[in-house]
């Protein structure tokens, strides 16, 4: 059976998510504090792609299988917090930069990262990290300069991972395996990273990353 996906939170990156996701042809669910941003998000998208989007409730998103939180850290804890229950058994996919006030830092130490406090408030759902390094600008035409972006998919749980893996089949993005949810820790600080670069010269949010060789890659271990 294929799962059902939701998306919480129909921002910039919620939208872009509704994006690559319908590119790759599945059905989003999407969900928002505000109704009519949820339908515009899934409405802009959707459009054009051969997937659907449909705005829906909190307690319908909750009961997909697999539910993108596309919403800010620590917002992103305290939404766990509140609807643990219904997370339980659930893949949650965790997308957030816990940046501070400067943009290139982080207000996470070093040695945790915001993946990991979302896993720690949901002992009994599978954390999988991804998104977190695509700017939600990038999303939308998904190449920059002709070159498609890559995500990087980290998580504890091998089977969560390769489910989340695969939503990326047609996407347009390449999804490479990451490792595990501890690496959080560095895809965060490699977005912070970027950030600063991206300062310096003056791109604003119009950068992406990409590991070479660019050619499909296969897990060997
Ligand atoms: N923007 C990027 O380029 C980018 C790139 C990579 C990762 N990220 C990460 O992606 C996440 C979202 O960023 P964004 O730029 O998309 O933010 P955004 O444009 O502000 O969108 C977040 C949306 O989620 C809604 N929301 C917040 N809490 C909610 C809740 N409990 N239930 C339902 N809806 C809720 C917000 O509503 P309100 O406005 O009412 O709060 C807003 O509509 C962040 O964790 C960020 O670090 C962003």
């Amino acid at each position: 059976m294929t799962a059902t996906i939701a998306i919480v939170g129909a921002g910039n990156m919620g939208t872009g998510i509704v994006r690559r996701l319908t590119a790759a042809g599945h059905h989003v669910q999407l969900t928002d504090r505000s109704r009519s941003k949820a339908v515009g998000a899934a409405q802009q998208g959707a459009a054009g792609q051969p997937g659907s989007a449909s705005a829906v409730s909190e307690a319908d998103a909750l009961r997909a299988d697999i539910i993108v939180l596309a919403v800010y850290y620590p917002g992103t804890v305290d939404f766990a917090v509140a609807n643990s229950a219904a997370l339980a058994g659930k893949i949650v996919v965790d997308i957030a930069n816990p940046l501070d006030e400067t943009y290139i830092g982080l207000s996470l130490a070093p040695t945790t990262s915001a993946a990991e406090e979302l896993a720690r408030a949901l002992p009994r759902s599978t954390v999988v990290k991804a998104f977190n390094t695509v700017p939600a600008s990038t999303l939308m035409p998904v190449e920059l300069n002709g070159e498609s972006l890559d995500v990087f998919v980290a998580s504890d749980d091998d089977i969560a991972k390769a489910k989340v893996l695969a939503l990326f089949q047609g996407s347009g993005l390449r999804a490479l395996d990451a490792g595990p949810l501890a690496n959080a820790r560095l895809l965060e600080r490699l977005t912070a990273f970027a950030i600063e670069i991206a300062q310096r010269y003056g791109l604003g949010f119009g950068f992406g990353l990409k590991y070479l060789p660019a050619r499909p890659l296969t897990v060997s271990l």
